[in-house]
């Protein structure tokens, strides 16, 4: 919204609602007992959530790494970006209540898989799987559980290869295992990711119109899923024909000194 629509009435309709946001948040998950939880656990909360922080630091390394040795392989840059975030208290909160998981910081670690979170968004479909392969076969890297939504994608058209991995991290006195959610997307599976993420005020549309939009966004999932197969044919198609044609790189003229 631009400075010149805030007009008083929408700054006074914004004020409502993140009021009312404000009020849905503490009646139904600020409970009392949620209350007393994180005030006798504030330290403790705020240390497992540096370990997180920690915990994605270290995988962010790994596929900086990864990203850099295969560089020189492929002449080219397999990770175009990566993102991480930890997740919210008020998200955490509300996945403990609708799991309802214990207000405990070990039942938080044994149960929630994705506070830490890092997303790799890869240039071709093969880059994920040559890049969660390299980094699943490291020795300090644990397989907790893989789902591949690229092989199967969800009934919403979403696709992505999600790891949930452990990773140690080495503190002052001790090792930690620490539980990592690792997203792997095309550039082109995270265009739609997102803009479906966005679009998910749908909910309040009629059944017929809601249902029609839904296929509507899991025909563009289909298309995109082509696109990338046909983006990376093309890809392939050039790295055979530099394999046939390399070019000669022999350096002209100078003797080594020596020589
Ligand atoms: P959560 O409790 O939501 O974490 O679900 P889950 O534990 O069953 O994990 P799931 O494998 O469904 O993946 C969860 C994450 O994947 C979400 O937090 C999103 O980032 C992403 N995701 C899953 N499905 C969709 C989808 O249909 N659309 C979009 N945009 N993202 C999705
Ligand atoms: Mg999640």
């Amino acid at each position: 919204m631009s400075q010149e629509e805030n007009t008083p009435l929408s700054e006074a309709l914004e004020n409502t609602l993140s009021t009312v946001q404000e009020d849905f948040v503490r009646e139904s998950i600020m409970s009392d007992s949620f209350l007393d939880f994180v005030e006798q656990n504030t330290k403790p909360i705020d240390q497992l959530f540096a370990y997180y922080r920690c915990a994605i630091m270290e995988v962010e390394t790994k596929f900086n790494v990864l990203d850099e040795s295969l560089s020189v392989e492929l002449d080219r840059n397999p990770i175009e970006n990566i993102t991480s975030r930890v997740k919210s208290v008020d998200s955490l909160l509300r996945k403990m209540k609708r799991k309802n998981i214990p207000l405990t910081l070990s039942a938080i670690e044994e149960n929630i898989n994705d506070i830490a979170g890092v997303r790799v968004i890869c240039s071709f479909p093969d880059d994920i799987y040559e890049i969660a392969n390299a980094f699943l076969s490291q020795d300090d890297i644990t397989l907790i559980a893989r789902k591949d939504y690229i092989k199967e994608p969800k009934l919403s058209g979403y696709r992505s290869l999600h790891l949930i991995v452990e990773v140690p991290i080495f503190l002052k006195n001790e090792k930690r295992n620490m539980k990592v959610e690792v997203q792997f997307r095309t550039i082109a599976m995270d265009f739609w990711a997102s803009l479906e993420h966005k679009l998910h005020y749908k909910h309040d549309l009629p059944p017929e119109r809601a249902k029609a939009l839904a296929d509507e966004l899991r025909e563009c999932a289909e298309q995109i899923e082509l696109l990338d197969l046909r983006m990376q044919a093309v890809k392939n198609e050039i790295v055979t024909y530099n394999e046939e044609n390399p070019k000669d790189t022999s350096f002209p003229g100078f003797p080594l000194i020596g020589e």
